[in-house]
């Protein structure tokens, strides 16, 4: 049950949610502890409690949750056979610094599940693992540059923090060139290119210095859920065997999501490195960089050393043993499922703005979709995203909350496996209610939300 109803329909209950966001903004930097987190178009929402495919907040209000914490909660909040694990893990000890027996265990399970993974390297965030691989890479090489592709995200750390979707400001224009992150100046050793367009990547591995590395993400899931195009992974990888660079899919978010093995597995490519966090321990910080013994060579017998007080913390690595056993043992039922629900909430939505002429569209890969307004239907390329009005569907987020779903303001959407038809069935309805008002998607700007308080 939400609060007041207006002339735009139901508005839910935020006064908790305001006054503890309000608190937050004194002493915490723009009041989030992620600006992945930060909401511009709708009141404050402050969670208190996760549970299956529900979220509830100070004020009581319940949501069915599409944000899923940005990807980690693959089973769902709070599953069973997870904390049941990570309790057991925690009677015994909550962390060493010394080896603890579960590690290799979980290593194991990724050498079994990722198609690329002989050894695996544990670290806690997937930036972290990302700089990890990169590190590698270089060291491997014996060299320094590294290619990226426009709006691919793979963290926050330098160098790659680079043309990548940035949240503050909302920016709509594509950028090929490298540009400066949040003022600051770009790595020199960064070369970015657009994804897709095989010649450009071409002509970056062969003109100027040697690179070592390719980064990308296979199904990028940061600027849209976009397919790569047919033969393109295939022909990236060829070019980096003939040019002796490695290539690095960054699975951070698309590891154990699209498929027990990930984008690799399901799109038949391997790559040399591969990094994996997020849905691998069910919400637990924990992170991976996995590859071939030879290109993990420099971190197995070689310079590098990876380091981290917390890597191979032993609560999540409880978590991440727990949730790929589950994974693996249902992976025949989870992944179709995952799809189906997917697939149906792609479709629902679909036929909501169908219904209210309105110019929404949804690329979706397995359980996760991304929402687009005024964009080409599909979206193919990071320019096509760019294309997308940002604002509307940040606006859409925040009606969406009144309407009990939660979701972030990027128009980024997951399934999980505690998702069920009905929870489906609700959000498409949301939809449907929301584009069927008057300027749908406009009236929840922050201006027009300090008159509804
Ligand atoms: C593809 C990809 N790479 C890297 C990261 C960074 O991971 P973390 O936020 O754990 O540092 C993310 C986070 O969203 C991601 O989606």
């Amino acid at each position: 049950v939400y609060g007041a109803v207006s002339a735009t329909g139901v508005h839910r209950r935020a006064t908790q949610s305001r006054r503890a966001f309000d608190h937050a903004r004194s002493v915490l930097t723009r009041g989030v502890a992620s600006s992945a987190r930060l909401r511009q178009h709708s009141d404050a929402v402050v969670l208190r409690d996760g549970d299956g495919a529900s979220v509830f907040d100070l004020d009581d209000n319940r949501y069915v949750d599409y944000a899923l914490a940005l990807g980690p909660v693959i089973l769902g909040h709070r599953p069973p056979t997870v904390l049941q694990a990570v309790r057991s893990a925690l009677d015994h000890g909550i962390a060493y610094g010394a080896p603890h027996k579960a590690e290799a265990e979980l290593c194991e399970a990724v050498v079994r599940a990722v198609p690329c993974a002989e050894k695996v390297a544990l670290s806690t965030t997937g930036s972290e693992a990302v700089a990890l691989a990169l590190r590698i890479a270089r060291a491997g090489t014996g060299r320094r540059r590294i290619v990226k592709f426009d709006g691919h995200y793979h963290g926050w750390l330098d160098p790659v923090f680079v043309n990548t979707p940035t949240l503050l400001p909302l920016e709509r224009s594509p950028a090929h060139a490298v540009h400066s992150v949040h003022g600051l100046p770009a790595d020199d050793s960064i070369t970015v290119v657009r994804w897709g367009e095989l010649p450009e990547l071409e002509r970056a591995l062969t003109d100027g210095p040697p690179v070592a590395a390719v980064i990308m993400e296979p199904l990028p899931c940061n600027f849209g859920v976009v397919q790569p195009p047919p033969g393109y992974l295939e022909a990236v990888r060829d070019l980096c065997r003939r040019n002796g660079s490695l290539l690095v899919f960054d699975e951070v978010l698309t590891g154990f999501r699209v498929a027990l093995g990930g984008a690799q597995e399901l799109l038949g490519v391997q790559p040399d490195l591969t990094v994996c966090s997020k849905a691998l321990a069910s919400g637990f910080p924990l992170a991976l960089v996995a590859g071939t013994d030879g290109a993990m060579a420099p971190a197995i017998d070689g310079p590098v050393q990876p380091f981290g007080t917390f890597s191979g913390f032993p609560a999540s690595v409880a978590a991440a043993l727990a949730t790929l056993r589950e994974l693996e043992r249902r992976r025949d039922e989870i992944y179709p499922r995952l799809e189906r629900l997917g697939a149906n909430l792609a479709a629902g939505i679909c036929a909501a703005a169908l219904e209210a002429s309105a110019p929404l569209t949804v690329n979706q890969i397995g359980s996760v979709l991304q929402l687009f307004w005024g964009a080409p239907d599909p979206v193919t390329s990071y320019a096509d995203a760019c294309r997308s009005d940002r604002e509307r569907i940040a606006a859409l987020a925040g009606r969406l909350l009144d309407h009990g779903v939660h979701t972030p303001e990027r128009g980024l959407m997951l399934v999980c496996d505690a998702h069920t038809s009905a929870d489906v069935d609700a959000a498409a309805e949301a939809f449907t209610a929301i584009l069927a008002e008057p300027a749908a998607g406009t009236d929840h700007t922050p201006e027009t939300k300090g008159a509804e308080a």
